[in-house]
């Protein structure tokens, strides 16, 4: 029987912090939890690829198609499978408080700025680095955080910080950030959680 923790990835999109996820766990980063399921609002996110390439069990959960029993029919999910840990890795949708107190310091999410800025409703994907762009940071980086009943207002976990260049767009400051912050701590903050966990 296996005593590590029972990881779920929440995905919507690309799946690149997911394939980092699983590249970390093949190398031993993660060795105190394991990546157990895939779940995708979006039946059309290349994640889902990348989980079926690792031999993980991906599946759809739509909130177009379930409406107001999407997050019932997650949480029913999550608990049949005996999910520890939830990850939110580019997962668009934002989760009701009923759901964060049912898995209370148990959902970790990534965002590709230092928190407390640029960050909340509106703030995600794309529009995350166009806002640090326009303001004129010429610091910026990721977080990983403890998912509460506030949009990216849990407790902080881990930060890295990344430095705007000059010519800087949305799209190479996005590249940038993933490369050198949200693909390294969110495996080390997934491990450090699952260690707790199961410590
Ligand atoms: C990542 O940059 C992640 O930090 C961001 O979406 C991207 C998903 O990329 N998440 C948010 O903005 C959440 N507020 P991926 O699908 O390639 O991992």
């Amino acid at each position: 029987m296996s005593d590590k923790a029972k990881i779920a990835v929440l995905v919507s999109g690309g799946g690149t912090n997911l394939q980092a996820l699983i590249d970390a766990q093949n190398s031993g980063i993660i060795s105190s939890g394991e990546i157990k399921l895939v779940i995708s609002n979006n039946e059309g996110a290349y994640a889902l690829q990348r989980a079926k390439k690792a031999d993980i069990s991906a599946i759809v959960c739509s909130k177009k198609v379930l409406g107001s029993e999407f997050e019932n029919t997650l949480i029913e999910i999550l608990d049949e499978n005996k999910i520890d840990i939830i990850v939110l890795a580019g997962f668009m949708c934002i989760l009701s408080e009923k759901f964060t107190s049912h898995f209370a310091n148990r959902i970790v999410n990534v965002h590709p700025s230092l928190i407390p800025s640029f960050c909340g409703k509106g703030f995600y994907g794309l529009h995350v680095h166009e806002a640090a762009l326009s303001y004129g940071v010429k610091v910026t980086g990721a977080t990983v955080h403890f998912v509460n009943e506030i949009p990216d207002g849990g407790k902080i976990i881990m930060q890295k910080a990344v430095y705007i260049k000059d010519d800087d767009t949305p799209e190479t400051l996005q590249k940038r950030v993933m490369e050198e912050a949200e693909w390294k701590i969110l495996p080390l903050a997934v491990e450090k959680v699952s260690k707790e966990i199961k410590g």
